[in-house]
Parts: structure tokens; C-alpha cells; sequence
């Protein structure tokens, strides 16, 4: 039987985080106010570094149509690589804001942004960070979002 398994890392808060990790994170707690999200109340921020020291943010826009919406993580991805193409992406923070509940526990990108991610981090052809983290609380690290997709559907699947 194989087992796929990985490491991540579990801070108490983002004060244990590396300064530069703390700004990326801020960034991303600060943009989720201003995220248009009328129907699910839900929030969400997202901040993207770049290797020359920029830093993109992103936001979840919904649609009256719901499927039209966007997840701020593409959101903060597609600017990214449309502002900077040739660049490559260190890190990604997420962050969100919800009507409901405490927003005290960190919340992992959806299956679609997991696939996107993914293809970015082929695309850069090098890892990129994943830094989770509500408003408050626990905050969650991984080296790459492919981590979280096992067995994922690759360009190479296509021939
Ligand atoms: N959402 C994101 O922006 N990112 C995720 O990874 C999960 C979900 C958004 C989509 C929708 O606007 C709202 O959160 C509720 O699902």
C-alpha cells in the first residue's frame, strides 16, 4: 500500500511568522474587507509575492449568476501574472472575513484554486508557499499547494 503524507506547520498566530510573512498575511486581512461577496457574506483576501518584492492582492467577486463569481485567489493569480508575466511567484497568503463565526481558523483554498495554484507552481517551475490565516488564530504553512493536490490533472496529461 503507498501513502502520500506531507508536512506543514501550525503557528499559534502570525506574530510567529517571519516579518515578511506577517506583511504578506496583513495584506491579505486587509484587502478581504473591501471583497464583493453580497450573496455568501464570506470575504476572502488573497496576496501574492513576487521574487521582485511586489506584492498583488486579489479578492472573491461574486456574480447574481452565481457560478461567474471568482475566488480571491485566482483573482490575486491572474493579476499577478498578467501585470508581471515573466516573474516569478514566491508566496501566496489567504485570508477572509465571514458574517458568521469567530474567523479565528485558518481556511484552505477551494478543489478549483488548488488546481490553479498547481499550475502556477508549474508554470514558475518552482514551489509556491502557501500562508493561511483568518483574522485571528492559528496560522498554517506549506511549502506547496500541490500538497494539497494529490494525483492532480497536469499539462502532461494532455500529451
Ligand atoms: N472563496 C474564495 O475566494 N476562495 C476559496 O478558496 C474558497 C471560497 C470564495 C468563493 C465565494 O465567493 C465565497 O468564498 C464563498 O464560497
Amino acid at each position: 500500500m503507498a501513502i502520500f503524507q506531507f508536512n506543514y506547520t501550525e503557528l499559534n498566530n502570525d506574530k510567529e511568522l517571519t516579518s515578511s510573512d506577517y506583511h504578506l498575511l496583513s495584506e491579505a486581512k486587509r484587502i478581504t474587507e473591501g471583497a464583493y461577496a453580497p450573496y455568501s457574506k464570506f470575504k476572502v483576501g488573497a496576496s501574492v509575492l513576487l521574487k521582485n518584492g511586489k506584492i498583488i492582492l486579489g479578492v472573491n467577486i461574486e456574480n447574481a449568476s452565481y457560478p461567474v463569481g471568482i475566488c480571491a485567489e485566482r483573482s490575486a493569480l491572474a493579476s499577478a501574472i498578467s501585470q508581471f508575466p515573466e516573474v516569478e511567484i514566491e508566496a501566496i497568503a489567504i485570508s477572509y472575513l465571514a458574517s458568521k463565526g469567530e474567523n479565528d481558523k485558518p481556511a484552505f483554498p477551494c478543489g478549483m484554486c488548488r488546481q490553479f495554484i498547481s499550475e502556477c507552481e508549474d508554470r514558475n517551475q518552482s514551489p509556491i508557499r502557501l500562508i493561511l490565516g483568518a483574522q485571528n488564530g492559528k496560522v498554517i504553512l506549506l511549502e506547496t499547494s500541490k500538497n494539497l493536490l494529490p494525483f492532480s490533472f497536469t499539462s502532461a496529461d494532455l500529451g
